[in-house]
């Protein structure tokens, strides 16, 4: 239990972020803002490929995407993973190779499958039959991936746990739905059996959950072999390695993760696909103070001008989050309070229970660390608030990737 009247703790932001002038940047950029402290991502890249093999990740690009972060994880050497067809078109403007493409999702469409097999997307992994039909029907080139449902609980929230037999996502080794559908594409004269995939959830901390999932994934592949008689090229497990937003969070090793990983599936090709571990600790986001409310008995509500639209993870999942005053990060923090956004919702929380110095007042800054994922990708104008800047920051200076919303922005789309 983290001692509430301590100092903020400074290990949730990478130095370069805390050393940044960041009454200047707001001058310039406005607020909310983020920044991300660009070497930080290059060395999480670095280091999931140094355990790994760097053509043995896949950056999921779902927990934060640009055209410069599309262009960081190709310099990185990565592949990458989308989702849907509009981050394969962003990835694709970016320049990033097609080839190092994975291309996910429960409910890919016809235009999504013929912009992939357009684009030479290297990798499909399939989750269902109707997208086999699809696949085999508009002759899908690329390698194909049969997505495994293992069963196996992540001990996440609900909403992020995906390996389950109660999941929408992928084939169930239980009812011998995987074991048909690997059979269907190796069988298949118009599709590429790539290998085998899985993904049991995400912000998970347990290793021992990678390792019963592993175990399955091996049995799997085991049996492939066996029934099928086709060879298991690579058996990809998936990302959801927890990143620690709470100074009483684990911080988790890569290479412990690897461990587990190779321990189960030994000789076997092993894929991960970590998006919130590359990107979540890279980023800060920056607030005003706007108001500063005392209810006895509840709390004080530290209204900033950003909230749910800009992350929306503390209302999604209840997820938590530290804060700190830039000015004032080594002081006490004896006031408990809850930082709440500016959206008409009452469940429009930044930091639900935040540790603040007393004398947190509006015109204050406030930071929120570990913000880089899932955050500006989850980003909505809802209440039409225009989204935030976002900046990189690296040896070379800092330097805008993405431009704030402007107000014309919320009304580009209408047509009368
Ligand atoms: C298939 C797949 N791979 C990778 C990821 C990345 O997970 P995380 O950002 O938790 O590492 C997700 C997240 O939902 C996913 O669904």
């Amino acid at each position: 239990m983290v001692d509430p009247t301590a100092p903020f703790d400074r290990n949730l932001v990478p130095p370069r972020l805390l050393s940044l002038d960041l009454d200047a940047l707001v001058a310039e950029y406005g607020t909310p803002l983020f920044v991300y402290d660009e070497d930080h991502l290059r060395s999480r890249c670095r280091v999931y490929a140094e355990n790994f093999g760097a053509g043995n990740v896949v950056y999921a690009s779902k927990a934060f995407l640009c055209a410069a972060m599309a262009r960081l994880v190709a310099e990185e050497d990565l592949s990458l993973d989308v989702a849907t067809g509009g981050e394969l078109h962003v990835a694709l403007r970016a320049g990033f190779p097609s080839d190092r493409i994975v291309f996910h999702g429960n409910n890919k469409n016809s235009d999504e499958i013929a912009q992939a097999r357009d684009s030479g997307v290297g990798c499909i992994v399939a989750d269902s039959n109707d997208e086999l039909d699809r696949l085999e029907n508009l002759g899908y080139a690329g390698e194909v991936l049969v997505r495994v449902t293992p069963g196996v609980e992540a001990h996440t929230h609900e909403y992020i746990e995906t390996g389950t037999e109660r999941s929408k996502f992928g084939f169930s080794v239980a009812t011998g739905a995987a074991i048909e559908a690997v059979e269907r594409v190796a069988g298949s004269k118009a599709l590429s059996f790539g290998g085998l995939h899985c993904h049991i959830g995400s912000q998970v901390f347990r290793l021992d959950s990678y390792a019963k999932a592993a175990a399955v994934m091996e049995s799997v592949a085991s049996n492939v072999e066996k029934v099928v008689g086709t060879p298991v090229p690579v058996v990809n497990v998936g990302g959801g390695l927890g990143a620690r937003y709470l100074s009483d969070d684990p911080e988790l090793s890569v290479a412990q993760y690897a461990e587990v990983l190779r321990d189960a599936l030994s000789g076997r090709r092993v894929v991960v696909e970590p998006g919130r571990s590359i990107a979540a600790s890279a980023a800060i986001t920056i607030y005003r103070v706007g108001t500063v409310k005392s209810v006895p008995g509840v709390t004080t509500f530290i209204g900033v001008d950003g909230g749910m639209s800009d992350n929306p993870r503390p209302v999604l999942y209840g997820a938590g989050y530290e804060a700190y005053l830039p000015d004032r990060i080594e002081q006490e923090r004896p006031l408990a309070a809850s930082v709440v956004g500016k959206h008409c919702e009452q469940g429009d929380l930044v930091v639900p229970d935040a540790h603040l110095p007393a004398d947190v007042r509006p015109g204050d800054l406030l930071v929120t660390p570990v913000t880089g994922a899932y955050g500006y990708s989850m980003a909505s104008n809802y209440n039409k608030v225009p989204r935030p800047a976002v900046l990189f920051a690296s040896a070379g200076g800092v330097r805008p990737v993405i431009r704030r919303e402007n107000p014309d922005d919320l009304t580009r789309l209408d047509l009368d």
